[in-house]
């Protein structure tokens, strides 16, 4: 795979830089992507279906069961290369903002301390009445857990449809977004709002828009460039390209 000598120069300059990552950019940590399939139990349902209050309040406990099945999956998965890559390119750029919409806290163990998190964390869960967040429960129990503080039932801290994203987390990245000189969009079928409007906020300030993804999207039209294929082996060779 070669790069153009233009983007791995304004790469080394080094830019103000986003990354704003999806689904696909776990898949090859053996996560699937949300508009995958699911397997097993979970076939007959959508991931859309369930990720909603509505579908909580309707049925709490299929809720709970469907996220404790999916921190399980989470478990025993760790980073790939493409997380490595862009915790690397985070050592190289200093003005660096990661923005995930992914809830599964790979990019944290694969080295980012600092990055916001549009959509949660899995591994979290909160009360969903008071707020308060829950240190243990159990995923096994015949009912949904309770709060210790006021006896509301615990779910995961997930930003489902319907519900608002953490508000400081947003401002963050579109104020990111809109100052950016290069903006990557990796792994994401940038179809969920507000996340996919942060690559064309970037592209209408004049930022140079770089997809990465296994297929095209509805950015790849206004992308500067674009690389169809596997984010674990297209961002470890960018970084070695430019900085290597
Ligand atoms: N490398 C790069 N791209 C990949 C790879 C890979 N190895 N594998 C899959 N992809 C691409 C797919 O082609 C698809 O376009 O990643 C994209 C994943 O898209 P989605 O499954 O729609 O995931 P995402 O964009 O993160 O979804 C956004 O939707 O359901 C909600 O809250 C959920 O955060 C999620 C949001």
């Amino acid at each position: 795979m070669t790069f153009d000598p233009e983007l791995i120069s304004l790469l080394r300059v080094p830019p103000k830089l986003v990354a704003l990552t999806g689904a696909g950019v776990s898949q090859e940590s053996g996560l699937r992507t949300f508009r995958d399939a699911q397997t097993g139990l979970w076939a007959q349902y959508k991931p859309e279906e369930l990720a909603s209050p509505e579908a909580f309040r309707r049925d709490p406990k299929l809720i709970w069961d469907w996220y404790a099945w999916r921190r399980e999956a989470v478990k025993g998965v760790r980073p790939n290369p493409g997380h490595y890559a862009l915790a690397e390119m985070a050592q190289r750029v200093p003005e660096f903002t990661l923005i995930t919409q992914n809830v599964d806290g790979l990019h944290r163990m694969a080295g980012h301390q600092k990055l916001i998190e549009l959509h949660g964390n899995i591994q979290r869960v909160r009360c969903a009445d008071c707020y308060t967040f829950a240190e243990a429960w159990g995923d096994d129990t015949e009912s949904v857990p309770r709060c210790s503080v006021c006896g509301g039932l615990l779910r995961p801290d997930v930003v489902w449809f319907g519900e608002a994203l953490p508000r400081d987390q947003l401002e963050a990245a579109i104020e990111a977004a809109r100052s950016c000189d290069v903006f990557f969009s990796i792994g994401t079928s940038g179809v969920v709002q507000p996340a996919a409007s942060l690559a064309f906020a970037a592209h209408n300030r004049g930022a140079v828009v770089v997809e990465i993804n296994a297929e095209p999207t509805p950015l790849t039209p206004k992308a500067n460039y674009v690389f169809h294929g596997k984010s674990g082996e297209i961002l470890p060779r960018l970084v070695e390209a430019v900085w290597g």
